[in-house]
């Protein structure tokens, strides 16, 4: 059921079962995260390798030291900076937090949501809620409660419904090694603007944020199950695609082509934040056209252009 009663959530979560919450990156799917019954059906309703370890979101920064310990400054600065938001800090756990949500790590990864739900929820609730994105293992990330229920229609029982995700992209993630900063993962949050809160670059280790411990392991992700390729020179590309069902995903641009099914454009005022608000619900709707090919064209390499040129990049990654 969808809907927008947290009451609902509440009476699940309780009985160990699975609610889907929205927040402001992605919705998520949610269980009580000191439940090792909840936190395995996650990993089962998913399909996803027990080597990739959760998120656990907590009401606030208070409640950050139930979860983790030796907490560098630096985490704090930018805890205080952006939460509640899409920053995900990958933190030293305390013993009681369970080796399935961190894959058997020392680390737990932990963010306050930025949602008005799903914070009134983690309110009403005295458990903290683990929760990846609600979507099949290596799928398109879910923006909007029709998205999960699209997926997960027979297995969830409550589907909570804030509405369209703000950011449209998941949380950045960020460790610390030596007690150094560092990227592992693009996300909403575009690196210059960590690196302004922590006053230096950031290093960077996002080779492959889906098996960070599984050298080799598939980088495939975020995918339609449609073919799907990324250029950077998008009329010269479709030249090899003729004859064929074609969906474009583009920045602010059309292109002048009739033969073309469908055309995406993420922002036509050429804003970054709003066409990573709009990638994720382009790219579901691009999949769902039966088409032979979606062609993506590259986004400038700065700010968010960044994280939406990582996700194009897993989401037609050949294995
Ligand atoms: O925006 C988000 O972060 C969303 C919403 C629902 O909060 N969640 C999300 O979760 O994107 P998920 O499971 O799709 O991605 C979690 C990422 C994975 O790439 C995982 O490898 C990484 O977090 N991660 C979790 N714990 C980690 C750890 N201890 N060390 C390194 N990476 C970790
Ligand atoms: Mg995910």
């Amino acid at each position: 059921m969808i809907t927008k009663e947290i009451s609902k959530a509440k009476e699940v979560l309780i009985n160990n079962q699975l609610v889907a919450i929205p927040t402001e990156t992605v919705y998520g799917l949610a269980g009580n995260a000191y439940s090792e019954m909840a936190i395995k059906k996650i990993f089962e309703l998913k399909k996803r390798p027990y080597f990739n370890p959760l998120i656990v979101h907590i009401k606030s920064i208070s409640s950050l030291f139930e979860i983790a310990t030796d907490i560098p400054e630096t985490a704090y600065m930018l805890a205080e900076k952006f939460w509640p938001g899409p920053l995900t800090l990958v933190l030293k756990k305390r013993s009681h937090i369970s080796d399935l949500i961190t894959a058997g790590k020392e680390t737990v990864a932990v963010r306050v949501p930025n949602h008005p739900l799903t914070l009134a929820l983690l309110n009403e609730i005295d458990f903290p809620l683990t929760a990846p994105s609600a979507n099949p293992f290596g799928s398109i990330s879910p923006t909007s409660a029709q998205h999960v229920f699209n997926y997960f229609e027979k297995e969830l029982d409550v589907i909570l419904d804030g509405g369209e995700c703000e950011k449209g992209l998941e949380s950045t993630i960020i460790g610390f090694e030596n007690n150094k900063p560092i990227l592992y993962r693009h996300g909403s949050i575009a690196a210059e603007e960590i690196e302004q809160v922590i006053g230096s670059k950031i290093g960077m280790k996002t080779v492959d944020d889906q098996a960070p411990n599984a050298p080799g392991m598939l980088t495939r992700h975020y995918a339609p199950m449609t073919d799907t390729y990324l250029t950077d020179n998008i009329t010269e590309f479709i030249k090899d695609f003729e004859g064929k069902k074609i969906g474009l995903l583009l920045f602010k641009d059309a292109v002048t082509d009739h033969t073309i099914i469908r055309q995406e454009i993420l922002s036509s005022s050429g804003d970054l934040h709003e066409a990573a608000k709009n990638l994720y619900a382009a790219m579901h709707r691009l999949d769902q056209d039966k088409l032979d090919v979606i062609i993506a064209e590259k986004f400038p390499n700065e700010g968010l252009g960044k994280t939406i040129n990582d996700k194009l990049e897993r989401a037609t990654k050949k294995e």
